[in-house]
């Protein structure tokens, strides 16, 4: 949500600024803007809409040549997202110009004070009273101290509320950015006498992998001189933190497909096979990369609960299948924006487990750190190495999906779920539930799904040709499915609704006729994720009849079933096939053709796949 990008260095700010926005447009696309220092004043150019447009107001209106410099796309929170609402804003004189990902909370009070001394705020943001403050507080300080602009803003944070990124230059102050966090990411990258600041590490990844991890209440200074500092918001200095990023450049770019979503979408088997990779031990043991739990604290819990949002709260719901199933430990999901609201009931031998490819979105970490409060034990499953939902949990299992820039996750729910179903195995061996056997045969089995994945992506061209020609144009899809087939059809629906702005919605096949099956009319398409079956045949039987009574009252099936189930064919209109898999197994099938599906549509329709209206890729408001 935004994306910010901060430069000190020996390269023209305006280069590498514009590519690390190109590379971070992913997290906003409602305006764009850039700052540079030049010749002691600050210079801007911002424009509502995509980056395009602000690339083109720079063709026709270049900025100078500059050292130093910084740049934002945004997502509007406060203020529609206009030329006067975009990034940077600038303070009373012009001299201090900022950039901000998050809310101010007590902006309204701030706002007014400034407004009693009869400054006029140019924009109806929360951030341009930052701009005005750092002035201020800049202003108050002796110009010989050092680091004056880096002090400005440490007694500037000290008066905000809320959750906030801020990049911040000053016109006086060639060679500096400061960069200041609470709740909200930002990463230093560490070049060649060089410095960046970033929403996160795809920012500065063209420059230089070697980034160094911000904290919350943190200000880090970029210095051309001076390279990087980082102090706390009480102005103690902080042992900087550094790691290497280790997914190349190409990840960020399209590899020649059309959309970075059908890239990802082709990425599954080897993301499927990299999350599994070197992961779990003959015995069942898992590896995890971060632990700050013994075993005792494993085999302790009696109830787990799932957290997380969106497409990561459906891998959350699939994993509980597997969880209670192999482990026999009661598991909730819940989403997690509703989570601490309803006063959940938590203590020592609760496990929490956080799900977020981005490992930032701040419904999940706060419900994380409400968890925390009650004494919860927090296991992250996560993307995004050095992101804050894994820094505050007790261990964590990365997803190793690579950088996901399609704003619609794909490859992540797939690595999510694998990831969950390595957690429950571990469960099942730590407590003594499964034997160590009894584990491998389900190893064999996810290692096998790789080469299932991959054979579900041969075989989608009728996949993209329905979509195209029989659903690109229709009002509604709907989505069924029982168990594990459940959350597939509301990720299916929620993929459809993101990408094609169309009505779909996921249903439990059983539920459909307790309300929605009124929904269903004379070729209404209903989308149905059939269990296979060589499970549990009740389970089977039962989808069957659903499929039967949606025909009945005129959909058109489109039913998803493994090879060599006949006994869906008389009731379906058409029928995708997916490789055979155990039950629980089988969502990492399943739901790959639902993916194409949407993104056919999408593209069918003109719609930019990659960045859908509205959307964000990381939601770092509440
Ligand atoms: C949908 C999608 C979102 C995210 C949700 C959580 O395609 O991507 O629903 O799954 O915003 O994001 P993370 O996983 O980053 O916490």
């Amino acid at each position: 949500m935004c994306g910010i990008v901060g430069y000190v260095g020996s390269k023209q700010a305006q280069d590498v600024v514009m590519e690390g926005l190109r590379r971070l447009e992913y997290r906003g696309y409602d305006s764009a803007g850039i700052a540079v220092v030049s010749d002691g004043a600050l210079h801007i150019r911002k424009k509502a809409g995509k980056l395009a447009n602000l690339i083109e107001l720079l063709d026709q209106d270049p900025l100078p040549q500059s050292t130093t410099g910084m740049g934002h796309t945004r997502w509007a929170t406060h203020g529609p997202p206009n030329d006067r609402n975009a990034h940077p804003h600038l303070s009373y004189v012009g001299k201090v110009a900022v950039v901000h990902n998050g809310i101010i909370e007590n902006f309204a009070a701030l706002r007014s004070s400034l407004e009693s001394r009869g400054i006029d705020l140019a924009s109806d943001t929360d951030t341009e009273v930052v701009a005005h403050l750092v002035q201020d507080a800049f202003d108050e300080i002796a110009p010989d101290h050092e680091t004056r602009l880096r002090e400005a803003v440490r007694r500037v944070c000290a008066r905000l509320e809320g959750a906030f990124t801020l990049v911040i230059s000053h016109a006086d102050a060639p060679g500096t950015i400061i960069g200041a966090r609470r709740n909200s990411p930002l990463v230093a990258g560490l070049g060649d006498g060089e410095y960046f600041l970033g929403s996160d590490v795809s920012a500065f990844i063209a420059h230089t992998r070697e980034a160094i991890e911000l904290g919350q209440d943190q200000i880090c200074e970029i210095n051309a001189e001076r390279g990087i500092t980082v102090i706390g918001f009480d102005g103690g200095e902080i042992e900087l933190t550094g790691y290497t990023i280790d997914w190349d450049d190409a990840a960020a770019e399209k590899g020649g497909y059309d959309w970075f979503m059908l890239k990802e979408i082709a990425e599954q088997p080897a993301v499927v096979a990299d999350t599994l990779r070197g992961r779990l031990t003959d015995t069942g043991d898992i590896v995890l990369d971060e632990v700050r739990l013994s075993d005792e604290d494993f085999r302790d819990i009696t109830k787990i609960f799932i957290i997380a949002c969106g497409t990561s709260s459906y891998a959350g719901m699939i994993a509980k299948y597997a969880i209670e199933h192999w482990t026999r430990i009661p598991c909730e999901v819940e989403l997690a924006s509703e989570f601490r609201y309803r006063d959940p009931v938590l203590d020592r031998t609760t496990l929490v487990i956080a799900i977020s490819q981005s490992g930032e979105t701040m419904d999940t970490l706060m419900a994380l750190r409400h968890a925390k409060d009650q004494h919860a034990r927090i296991l992250a499953i996560c993307n995004t190495i050095g992101s804050t939902i894994p820094r505050e949990s007790d261990a964590v299992l990365y997803t190793r999906a690579g950088v996901e820039i399609a704003v619609a996750s794909t490859k992540a729910f797939l690595a999510q779920i694998v990831a969950c179903y390595l957690i429950a195995l571990h469960l099942a061996s730590v407590r003594g539930v499964k034997w160590g056997d009894e584990v491998a045969v389900i190893v064999d089995q996810l290692k096998a799904m790789p080469a299932a994945v991959e054979q579900v992506l041969d075989t989608m061209e009728p996949v993209r040709k329905l979509a195209r020609e029989e659903l690109a144009d229709c009002a509604q899809v709907l989505f069924l499915g029982r168990h594990v087939g459940f959350p597939v059809a509301l990720e299916g629906a929620l993929k459809l609704k993101e990408l094609a702005y169309m009505h779909a919605e996921g249903f439990a096949a059983g539920e459909l006729k307790h309300g929605p099956i009124a929904l269903v009319g004379d070729g209404t398409p209903v989308v149905v994720v059939c269990p296979s079956p060589l499970g549990r045949d009740t389970l089977h039987g039962k989808i069957v009849s659903n499929i039967q009574e949606v025909r009945a009252r005129g959909a058109k099936t489109i039913v998803i079933a493994e090879a060599g189930d006949e006994e869906v064919t008389p009731y379906a209109d058409h029928v995708i096939r997916v490789p055979h898999c155990p039950t629980l197994l089988a969502p990492l099938v399943t739901a790959v053709p639902l993916q194409v599906m949407a993104c056919e549509i999408a593209a069918a329709k003109g719609l930019d796949v990659d960045q859908p209206r509205n959307l964000a890729k990381s939601v770092t408001v509440e």
